[in-house]
């Protein structure tokens, strides 16, 4: 068997409509400057699927601090892995300051947030140690767990009586191996928007004995009174033990950051092979990261502006009749019934009829026979965008109820790989 031969072929469950979908539902270009108003195929088109959540991306103070710090210093510094030649006083600062945020002892950055998690697990944990987590956790989350060859415990999604029942399977399996145990979820879950149940979590942590650690990518920025996550917006700072956030997100950049004791810091910088043995952050990415941490805590009135969205979409949408799940996030899904071709027929409507640009979501990820239509809110969008969507949404599930969508196949719109 030829390697070569045999991957051909196999593009996994992503890729399986690869050939009809190339350019259009995969790998789509937005042209244009990061706003709610792109261009696809040449057409305006209002977008909904960039986790631009608090518009920071092209703002102009960020902009400044960004060109400024390119100017200074180019894409190239520091050379080298923190460890050896890549540490500087910027990236330091930045984590005094992420640490404060998140009112922990200390912090230190990641180079990309699925890295970064992937040696986060992988430094903490050996063969003795037991770990229990949430099955619709992010696969940066799985794939580190894919390093442990010591036993993990699975609880339905959010479901706290099956979590107790897994973290008593758990903390025995912990007791004869001598290890220790970890919980991990996440705090916005990014597909269906709902929040991990940390309070719920918490209130087995004296019986059961645990550490907490939480993925807040989606969290960091858009939750709690000050941004600082969803720890913040339950009020479980002290107890989560572990908080981990992304810059890819409200941050609109790249990278992230664990945040806990001094000590576990400690240890972390020396055992995470993903940041060990890879180049140190780009001090712009640095120099930036410090300008839009700035922003979060001192502007509210982005978060204020985000939510506003937030709230007129989403009750917009249920008021319309929508099912859009249990969302208590930014993170806007839709779920309509139906299967693949209707859901690419669904799609290219809104794009190419309507101009609204969305992600969706098919079978494996949602069950089948389910669409899910994912519509990321901003602080970038208007009340009129919101409008002009809900308006559309309205349409086009009644094309969809009225067997519209039915017929068709996949429509012929990818580019040829
Ligand atoms: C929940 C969650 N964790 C981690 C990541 C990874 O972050 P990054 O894009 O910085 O690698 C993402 C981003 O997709 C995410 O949604």
């Amino acid at each position: 068997m030829d390697i070569f031969e045999k991957v051909e072929n196999n593009l996994g469950h992503l890729g399986q409509f690869a050939n009809e979908g190339y350019g259009y539902y995969y790998f789509p270009k937005l042209e244009g400057e990061i706003s709610s108003h792109m261009k696809f195929r040449g057409k305006p088109v209002l977008v909904w699927s960039l986790n631009n959540y608090l518009g920071l991306a092209n703002h102009p103070e960020v902009r400044k601090a960004d060109t400024e710090a390119t100017r200074q210093w180019g894409l190239a510094a520091p050379m080298g892995a923190r460890m050896m030649s890549g540490q500087t006083k910027y990236h330091e600062q930045l984590e005094h300051e992420l640490a404060a945020f998140e009112k922990k002892e200390s912090a230190y950055l990641l180079n990309y947030g699925y890295m970064g998690m992937v040696s986060i697990i992988d430094s903490l944990l050996d063969r003795r140690d037991v770990v229990v987590y949430d099955s619709e956790s992010h696969a940066c989350i799985l794939d580190g767990l894919r390093l442990h060859i010591g036993k993990r415990f699975v609880y339905p999604h959010n479901d706290m009586e099956k979590f107790e029942s897994q973290i008593k399977h758990a903390r025995k399996a912990a007791d004869e191996t001598g290890g220790g145990l970890l919980v991990i979820t996440e705090g916005v879950f990014g597909m269906p928007g709902d929040l991990g149940n940390l309070k719920g979590i918490l209130q087995f942590k004296d019986k059961y004995g645990f550490r907490l650690l939480i993925d807040d990518a989606h969290g960091f920025g858009t939750m709690g009174k000050s941004g600082a996550g969803t720890s913040e917006e339950q009020g479980v700072m002290d107890g989560v033990d572990m908080y981990f956030g992304a810059f890819a997100k409200a941050m609109a950049g790249i990278g992230g950051f664990i945040a806990t004791e001094k000590r576990i810091i400690k240890t972390l910088s020396y055992k995470m092979r993903s940041q060990i043995f890879a180049k140190s952050l780009p001090m712009p990415m640095v120099i930036g990261a410090m300008k839009r941490l700035e922003l979060i805590q001192t502007r509210p009135e982005l978060r204020e502006k985000l939510w506003t969205i937030v709230r007129a979409l989403q009750s917009g949408l249920r008021e319309k009749g929508f099912d859009i799940g249990k969302t208590q996030s930014p993170v806007t899904p839709v779920f309509l019934q139906g299967g693949v071709s209707e859901a690419t027929q669904i799609v290219a409507d809104l794009r190419e009829n309507f101009g609204i640009f969305c992600s969706v979501v098919i079978y494996p990820v949602v069950p089948k026979n389910v669409i899910m239509l994912r519509l990321i809110p901003t602080a970038a969008h208007s009340l009129e965008d919101v409008t002009q969507t809900i308006s559309a949404f309205s349409e086009v599930s009644n094309n969809l109820n009225n067997g519209k969508y039915s017929t068709g196949g996949i429509p012929p719109v990818g580019d040829v790989y």
